[in-house]
């Protein structure tokens, strides 16, 4: 088989770059190892900042969303019983867009087969090959057969756990990391959301989040230590648990109900630079991960995939090499900023073991200083909105 880009990994990052070539003319493969349901299994944050909104336009998959998405104006913070909000569009006359991440993934495998673009699924062993050269290749196995695509150039969206990365040596790569020592214990049901928008909440027992999927769908979250074993957490523990760590008369409105998924996330900063090497391209998870905390995850796989659709593109019609050779130190620089913002929002919002009275104190400062400064909210606004591309 050949093609001009081979994509590895059928997440969000490799099927928007997916879908981004095809409406650009240029031919991918999109090579995934594990099934179509599974990969639609996996649940996600689901705030999109307007930059990703357009790409999914752009991408042609924007109808549904529109249509089901739900516009967010601002974002509630809770801290010592307080409650604050951020209002996104006084601050940057920007919102952002709460749609489920399986939603997205969703529209773009449907938008994929409508084109009749090839994914190939439950591919086995795959394995990058010459990616240095001007004939990188990349080979997998089904039912036993080897196959092998030649291509132009390998785009490495396969997430932290992939085999794109991990194919470059330890010598060419640098890697920056920080693990948090808590978890995100998360649990989906179907049951009214508790409000309007996003509760971002600071308490001694530790940080929680009231999010939602749609107005009957809600997605709650409660910090957790690094020992928290899930069988421990019947849905009621969770929900009075959740209670606690609201202001009392957000607790009150609270409509609890059966979960529908439960689990455990921990939360790590990493980033791999550089995110080129010769003909390989890493975008997405593969690259970089985020904690959760900021909803910056997708979105910065977003922001990858439009640096790199665009250097293909100018590649293929352009005939320049501008974009390709800018694509690294681009996406970093953007990465970075996500990075940073990512870490911070943790920062001023978790309960910390090792934080100290100092730390505790400084951490108190912090909310003080955003709750009352234009200024702190608007860098705060204009980072969870979305810095531009
Ligand atoms: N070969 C082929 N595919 C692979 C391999 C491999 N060796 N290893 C992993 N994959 C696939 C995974 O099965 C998955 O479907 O690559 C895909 C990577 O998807 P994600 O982990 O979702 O990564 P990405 O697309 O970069 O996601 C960007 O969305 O899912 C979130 O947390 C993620 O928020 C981040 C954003
Ligand atoms: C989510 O809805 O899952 C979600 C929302 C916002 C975040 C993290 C997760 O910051």
């Amino acid at each position: 088989m050949r093609t001009q880009v081979a994509i590895i990994g059928a997440g969000p990052a490799g099927l928007l770059l997916g879908q981004l070539l095809h409406r650009k003319g240029i031919d991918a493969i999109i090579v995934e190892q594990r099934s179509p349901d599974y990969v639609l299994s996996r649940i996600r944050a689901g705030v999109l900042e307007q930059g990703a909104v357009g790409l999914l336009e752009e991408a042609g998959v924007g109808a549904r969303m529109h249509k089901e998405g739900l516009i967010h104006d601002g974002t509630e913070l809770t801290f010592d019983g307080r409650r604050h909000r951020i209002d996104f569009k006084r601050l940057v006359g920007q919102t952002v867009m709460v749609y489920g991440q399986t939603e997205v993934t969703r529209d773009l495998m449907d938008a994929r087969t409508a084109c009749g673009a090839k994914t190939i699924y439950n591919a086995e062993n795959v394995t990058l090959v010459d990616y240095a050269s001007d004939t990188p290749k990349v080979t997998y196995q089904q039912d036993g057969v080897t196959h092998e695509i030649t291509c132009d150039f390998i785009a490495g969206c396969d997430g932290f756990h992939g085999v794109s990365r991990k194919s470059v040596p330890n010598s060419a790569i640098s890697l920056f990391e920080r693990v948090y020592p808590f978890g995100w214990l998360g649990i989906l049901s179907d049951t009214p959301p508790v409000s309007d928008e996003l509760i971002y909440a600071n308490h001694q027992r530790g940080f929680a989040l009231c999010s939602m999927r749609s107005l009957t769908r809600s997605r709650y979250y409660i910090q957790c230590g690094m020992d928290t074993q899930i069988e421990d957490w019947s849905d009621d523990r969770f929900w009075d648990e959740l209670r606690l760590r609201l202001p009392p008369e957000t607790a009150e409105q609270l409509v609890t109900g059966p979960s529908i998924e439960k689990s455990i996330a921990p939360l790590r900063s990493f980033v791999a630079e550089p995110m080129r090497f010769g003909n390989l391209f890493l975008a997405g998870d593969a690259a970089h991960i985020v904690p959760p905390t900021g909803a910056k995850g997708l979105n910065l796989a977003a922001g990858d995939v439009h640096y790199l659709s665009t250097a293909f593109e100018e590649f293929y019609t352009g005939k320049s090499r501008a974009g390709i050779d800018g694509y690294s130190q681009k996406a970093l620089t953007r990465v970075w900023l996500a990075e940073r913002f990512s870490w911070w929002m943790t920062s001023i919002l978790h309960n910390f073991p090792d934080n100290g009275d100092f730390g505790q104190r400084i951490q108190e400062a912090e909310l003080d200083y955003l709750f009352s400064s234009n200024a702190a909210m608007t860098s705060l606004a204009e980072n969870y909105v979305g810095l531009p591309y």
